[in-house]
């Protein structure tokens, strides 16, 4: 049985239940008919009937490629994939000719890290230049450029990590050598939200370009790419309620009006002769290709089912939740929390270990519960090690979760705690 959930942390004035009933998945049992209690939305979202709805709709009128043929399918299959670009831009406070789909945010973040080591633009990186990043990084936010500094000779450095999982402000100076300042909006380990506004500061004050990592931060809370004065952000549409498979970069109109091309090949042109090819201008340059296309439908379907609710309502919801959370975790011996133990500034992903077992043996144990959670490095190993942990066991949650569900968590993990008496290793690195 779950223990009541903490007095003072009532759901929001948000309807779960009528949220939930939009998510049939959530409705199924695992493991000996428990109930699903789903905390990886960090990795991936479930989906909403109006998403599949959607995508099935579009997939049975008017599926054709975009951006070619002169028939009516293609018609109405380019109006509806242009039609999601416009929804997802005025979610994200961008115009649509700075949002590019791409597959993943991964690629999103590869595509602009290639670019930039391409000498057609005139913002490239070079020998002697530095990029920053921080050692907060998902891989996908580190690797790349790692990878644009081997092929270009630049210098990656890089701010440290606060105790507490946040940005140490205090452990780099940038210098005029800096060409581009990348970092995560919120961890997708420690929940940490970025001092956005301070970083771009800095990185306009040496006159470099700011990449935002936006995966963690898009689904979760309001963000507008154009107050925040980013140059570049990523996120992933499967982490936002949409399809697999769809990504965006956004990058400002001027930026990308002045980059030259990614991948290249069929409808990325303007002219083509045996000899020589212009591209089209953006976003179509970056969309070379048959675009993903009911994914992209999809993920417009998302961002009208999130604005419908209310980013600020779905925010506030999760606020209560990692309220809850923190609440329920203080008050289990040998549990620490690998990130900000307040709830200020951070979001709704929740990283733990739990003295005496591994994170590993923690996922089993909760899975046998029915409870759903990350176990591992979360695709940021320099974090762990600094953290002196190899694994760390991870909640993270969406609007569909309930306070319910936080004390299903604790619970889970005070039966873990029994069950090993305490007596196995931590999994310290
Ligand atoms: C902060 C962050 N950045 C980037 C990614 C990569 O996203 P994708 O695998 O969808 O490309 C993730 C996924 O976990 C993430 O959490």
């Amino acid at each position: 049985m779950a223990s009541p959930a903490p007095a003072a942390l009532h759901e929001s004035a948000f309807d779960v239940s009528s949220v939930r009933a939009d998510f049939p998945i959530l409705a199924r049992t695992v493991r000996d008919d428990k109930p699903l209690v789903y905390l990886d939305s960090g990795a991936t979202c479930q989906r909403p009937v109006q998403v599949l709805d959607a995508e099935r709709e579009f997939l049975l009128t008017c599926n054709a490629a975009v951006h070619r043929g002169a028939h009516q399918l293609a018609e109405e299959a380019t109006d509806a994939y242009e039609g999601a670009r416009a929804l997802i831009g005025s979610f994200v406070g961008a115009h649509i000719d700075e949002l590019v789909f791409t597959k993943n945010a991964t690629e999103s973040l590869n595509l602009i890290a290639y670019v930039l080591g391409d000498d057609r633009f005139d913002r490239h990186v070079g020998p002697g230049d530095e990029i920053v990043i921080t050692e907060l990084e998902h891989h996908a936010n580190l690797v790349p450029w790692q990878e644009l500094a081997r092929r270009t000779g630049a210098t990656l450095r890089w701010y440290g990590v606060t105790e507490d999982g946040r940005i140490d402000l205090d452990s780099l100076e940038l210098t005029d050598a800096v060409k581009v300042v990348a970092f995560t909006h919120q961890s997708n380990v420690t929940g940490a939200v970025a001092p956005v506004e301070e970083l771009v500061r800095r990185a306009r004050a040496v006159g470099a370009l700011v990449v935002l990592d936006a995966c963690q931060s898009v689904p979760h809370m309001a963000v507008d790419f154009h107050a925040l004065d980013v140059d570049y952000a990523a996120f992933s549409g499967h982490k936002m309620l949409g399809p697999s498979g769809v990504g965006v970069l956004y990058g400002k109109a001027a930026l990308l009006d002045a980059m030259p091309p990614f991948i290249t090949g069929g409808s990325m042109i303007e002219t083509v002769t045996m000899e020589k090819t212009t591209y089209a201008p953006p976003p179509q340059r970056f969309e070379a290709g048959v675009p993903m296309t009911s994914q992209v439908v999809g993920l417009g379907a998302a961002v009208q089912y999130l604005d419908k609710i209310g980013i600020e309502a779905i925010a506030a919801h999760e606020k209560s939740l990692v309220a809850a959370t923190l609440a329920e975790f203080d008050a289990i011996d040998g549990l620490r929390v690998i990130g900000p133990n307040d709830n200020v500034n951070r979001g709704s992903a929740v990283s733990f270990v739990v003295d005496g077992i591994h994170a590993h043996d923690l996922g089993q144990i909760l899975d046998d519960e029915g409870v759903a959670i990350r176990v591992g490095h979360h695709c940021a190993w320099p974090l762990h090690r600094w953290f002196g942990v190899a694994a760390t066991a991870r909640a993270s949650f969406a609007l569909y979760n309930t306070v319910d569900e936080v004390a299903v968590l604790a619970d889970a993990i005070r039966r873990a705690q029994r069950f090993f008496g305490g007596t196995r290793s931590t999994g310290e690195a």
